[in-house]
């Protein structure tokens, strides 16, 4: 009868309504990976944009040093704005909530579809570069509040399976830019600019539906102190009306809270409880992005020319379902095999990747059919990425700290991803030109640097609550960790 609840109801815990609220939440990762992956395939036909302007304003074509820098900044923009979005999250919401900012930031996405989507017109690399810059200041802030508040509302066995729900949202998102971009569809000189301004539909979406979704619980009785409205929203959520677990726990970390006085960002390095855990999750950002995924969603069309493949556009997509799939793969899994298992399997399987990558590369010209075998490389880099590199990073830093620290917490690992993803988009163009086909032996590097670090440093959070993972780290930092018990209690939401 176990069986036929979960095929009658879905797994234990997941009701309508919470399902509603992460479905709602991760239309901002769908928001973030479409604005990764657009602008891979119109690269040639956005080039001539560029061109085209240059010639109007200068008289000239523009020359090719000139129009890689414009294409690069076009693309690495993008994590400027994430850098700096990413980084604020923490202004919002303790103030707002985590609803309401997720709300209120679509401002954003409305203003930036308007300046790329209007850039063309008027003739402007200005416009396309600000809109580029606009959406990522979004999706940065999406990248905090939305791990955020489904960590929050999950039940702790659902966390990790619901948290892969976010970086699914950003896959599916990269695939429909791949897909809306081919030539035949949207990635045409006429169209391109719809393909950008397209982003204001989910941003429609999402300010029609957020409303009917429920104020994270945790935020509601910890941050607010407002008992009775968290125990309606929680058991909405759970569907049922014995919630007194839930509330316990809730309670402890807000006991514990009562102890830890504001944690700022500055705080989370000289407390010996936090200095631990924010170290841990800064290094699974950097994992995840100097993994070199990003230079494969940037550029893999480039790449897959280089690698002498026909169809290069299709080759893209292709890597765009694996992405997919295999996301889906780690939200069935996480739950059983564990954090840890996943992000050390992923990160081994990308650095061998890597390394077949490299040969195909290399031996190409001997060989033509290695363009083949480049395809292989990639498809299985990609999906290694998604079994942990790719989901894990993102939805462990709720799990690595207590509602006290957790915002500062997100905004510190928010910028550290979107500075490594910075990197890596800008200057991976530059670099490859230096390295040719070896360009990809650096990240075989970084990834078994990675390997080592989580082998020994990362723990499982798998099924131990918010409360038992920081008791963990309190453990760790012993007797320091004990005399750092400040005492001001803070209510800060409106
Ligand atoms: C992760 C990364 C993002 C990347 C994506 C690829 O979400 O944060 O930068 O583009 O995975 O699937």
């Amino acid at each position: 009868s176990f069986l036929k609840g979960i095929i009658l109801n879905g797994p234990p815990g997941v009701t309508l309504q919470l399902m509603m609220a992460v479905g709602t939440a991760v239309i901002g990762s769908l928001q973030f990976g479409y604005n990764t992956g657009v602008i891979n395939a119109p690269q040639k036909i956005i080039e001539g944009f560029l061109n085209d302007t240059w010639n109007n304003r200068y008289s000239e074509p523009i020359p090719a040093t000139s129009l890689t820098t414009l294409w690069s900044i076009s693309v690495a923009i993008f994590s400027v704005g994430g850098i700096f979005g990413s980084f604020s999250v923490g202004l919002f919401v303790n103030r707002l909530g985590r609803r309401n900012s997720m709300l209120i930031a679509n401002v954003l996405a409305f203003i930036a579809a308007g300046f790329m989507g209007f850039s063309k017109l008027a003739a402007s690399w200005e416009m396309l570069i600000i809109g580029r810059f606009i959406v990522g200041l979004y999706s940065g802030l999406s990248t905090g509040f939305v791990p955020m508040y489904v960590g929050e509302i999950a039940p702790t066995s659902l966390r990790g399976a619901l948290g892969t729900l976010h970086q699914l949202g950003i896959v599916i998102g990269i695939l429909m830019a791949q897909v809306f971009g081919m030539e035949s569809i949207m990635g045409n000189s006429t169209m391109w600019p719809f393909l950008l301004g397209l982003t204001f539909i989910p941003a429609v979406l999402q300010c029609i539906l957020l409303p009917f979704c429920p104020e994270s619980p945790r935020f509601l009785l910890i941050n607010c102190n407002e008992e009775l409205k968290a125990r309606e929203v929680l058991e909405k959520l759970r569907g049922t009306e014995e919630v007194g677990a839930d509330m316990q726990e809730m309670k402890e970390e807000a006991r514990q809270m009562m102890r830890e006085k504001k944690v700022t960002i500055l705080e989370l390095f000289r407390s010996p409880l936090y200095r631990q855990p924010i170290f841990i999750a800064i290094m699974l950002q950097l994992s995840q992005q100097l993994s070199g995924i990003n230079a494969v969603f940037y550029y893999s069309t480039r790449i897959f020319e280089k690698a002498g493949v026909s169809q290069p556009v299709y080759a893209t997509i292709g890597a765009g379902v694996v992405n997919t799939a295999f996301t889906v793969v780690s939200l069935f899994v996480v739950e059983r095999a564990g954090r840890r298992s996943l992000h050390l399997t992923g990160l081994l399987g990308m650095a061998f990747s890597a390394v077949l990558m490299t040969v195909a590369m290399a031996l190409l010209d001997q060989l033509p059919w290695m363009s083949y075998v480049s395809i292989v490389a990639i498809f299985s880099f990609v999906a290694f990425f998604e079994i942990g590199p790719g989901p894990i990073p993102w939805f462990i830093v709720a799990e690595l700290f207590s509602q006290g620290p957790r915002p500062s917490a997100f905004a510190v690992a928010g910028f550290s991803n979107w500075s490594a993803n910075f990197i890596v988009g800008m200057t991976f163009q530059y670099v490859e030109q230096l390295c040719g086909p070896y360009v990809f032996i650096i990240f075989t590097v970084l990834l078994l640097g990675f390997f080592v670090f989580t082998y020994f440093m990362v723990p499982e959070t798998k099924g131990r609550s918010f409360d038992e993972i920081a008791a963990g780290f309190r453990h760790d930092a012993g007797e320091a960790g004990e005399k750092y018990a400040p005492d001001e209690m803070n209510i800060d939401c409106l």
